[in-house]
């Protein structure tokens, strides 16, 4: 059956060929893929697969949509949404050039998805009738919900494990882009750690950054594959100022002394990366560490409300400093309490973490919570996807995560199972791809 005789042939002249999108080089990919012959491609060009257009759901007016296009990558100093799916990718046996031609096929799904369109052409029920559609429909009636899509180079695509330059980028590779050390007590599993290639789907709706990973890992087939993934259910951080503090699982504030967007001076010096830095191509860049940390939650609910507060060195219910005041109350490491200790004591997480301790670096910190069903011990498999961009993890993320590790007395409840570190360059700008300037 030609798309001409298919039933969804009348809908597709009702909508009309002026708004229709131009075949995307993925478009055309896809449809090769699974052998659809050129004509057909002609025969159904005419339909607009834009769920946000097509929705017309009643809460549309109420979507933000971040465009995707820009100096920087959203989803960094974009205030953080509410639901993660984050997946890290292998790339599998290509060539440079069908690398470059991955990301060009991610960037334009990437750039539709993120204004609420469909990550094809056609869109889930308009394409030809006898080819899988070139969206998997699930996210059809839902607007953009604040979706942002981050992509980012971890240091195995530069070069493998054993030294091998399959793209002939090694050379490129960023100084800043380390192989993280081993820290005290990770228990890193292999199948949770590392990989080429990651994306971060933030939203606020889980359905629609599902939608993201799943149609952007669809695109990708053949090309790379997920080896692991992770999705997060409640924002673990603010990341402007407008924003309420949320709580983590153990149930505190979380992200009250983070790096925030409105700090346009901090976010220069300390998230985005120069070319000055040493490798050009990442000017406007950042770099995204990513921990899974389990967190024994059923001890921490059988601990004090004293010991959970001297743990954190912040106070539960305002979330302000052991020290006094309100929540954005500045900590005072120094003054000690009656018995000559310091009232947040020194190894208190937020006492080893502070820039004071740590040489003045700062993180943005862009972690969810998540909840995987439980163990065998009955014991819920829950914890903190712990996301941090920074401009260098040499001077950022590893000194302070040593200390941490060293140090925190929160260790006891916490256990570090999985990490990937990941170059993120500078956004794309339209006509071109992610990371295009690698490649250059
Ligand atoms: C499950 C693990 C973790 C939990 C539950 C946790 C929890 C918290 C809490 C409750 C705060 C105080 C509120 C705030 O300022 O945001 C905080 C602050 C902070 N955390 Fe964590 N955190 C975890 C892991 C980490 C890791 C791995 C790092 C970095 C290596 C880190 C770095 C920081 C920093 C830099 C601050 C701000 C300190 C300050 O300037 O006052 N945290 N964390």
């Amino acid at each position: 059956m030609s798309p001409a005789d298919s039933p969804r042939a009348d809908s597709a002249a009702a909508t009309g060929s002026d708004s229709a999108p131009k075949l995307s080089r993925r478009g055309l990919f896809g449809l090769a893929g699974v052998g659809v012959g050129a004509g057909l491609i002609g025969a159904a060009a005419g339909v607009a697969g834009d769920r946000a257009v097509m929705a017309a759901t009643s809460h549309a007016s109420e979507s933000t949509v971040y465009e995707f296009y820009g100096a920087h990558q959203a989803g960094i100093i974009t205030p953080a949404q509410d639901r993660l799916h984050f997946a890290s990718f292998d790339v599998g046996d290509i060539t440079r050039d069908e690398l470059i031609s991955l990301l060009a096929d991610w960037t334009i799904a990437a750039a539709r998805m993120t204004t609420g369109g469909s990550a094809g052409t056609f869109g889930p029920a308009n394409g030809p009738y006898d080819a899988p559609p070139d969206d998997t429909g699930e996210a059809l009636d839902l607007p953009a919900s604040a979706l942002t899509i981050t992509f980012g180079f971890g240091p195995t695509l530069f070069s493998t494990a054993g030294g091998v330059d399959r793209f002939g980028i090694a050379s490129k590779r960023p100084a800043a882009l380390v192989d993280l050390p081993h820290f005290q007590a990770d228990a890193l599993v292999d199948a949770q750690t590392g990989g080429d290639l990651c994306i971060q789907a933030c939203s606020d709706d889980p359905q629609v950054a599902v939608h993201a990973i799943r149609n952007l890992s669809r695109i990708a087939f053949g090309r790379a594959s997920i080896r692991w993934s992770q999705l997060g259910f409640g924002r673990t951080s603010s990341t402007s100022r407008s924003q309420v503090t949320p709580r983590n699982l153990f149930g505190f504030k979380d992200g009250t002394a983070n790096v925030k967007s409105e700090d346009a001076s901090v976010v220069a010096e300390h998230i985005w990366a120069a070319g000055a830095d040493g490798a050009s191509w990442m000017d406007g860049g950042s770099y995204l560490v990513a921990r899974r940390i389990r967190m024994t939650i059923e001890t921490w609910d059988r601990t004090s409300l004293r010991d959970q507060e001297n743990i954190v060195g912040r106070t539960k219910g305002e979330g302000g400093p052991l020290s006094g005041g309100t929540e954005f109350s500045e900590p005072d490491f120094a003054t000690a309490g009656n018995d000559d200790k310091p009232l947040i004591p020194i190894d208190s997480h937020v006492a080893l973490a502070h820039p004071d301790q740590n040489d003045g670096a700062v993180l943005l910190r862009r972690g969810y919570n998540f909840v995987d069903g439980n163990d065998d011990l009955g014991r819920l498999n829950a914890g903190l996807f712990f996301i941090a961009f920074q401009r260098d993890p040499r001077t950022q993320f590893i000194p302070i995560q040593k200390r941490l590790a060293a140090n925190d007395t929160m260790n006891e409840y916490l256990r570090h199972v999985g990490s990937g570190i990941f170059a993120v360059p500078a956004g794309a700008t339209k006509g071109s791809y992610i990371g295009a300037e690698l490649f250059a």
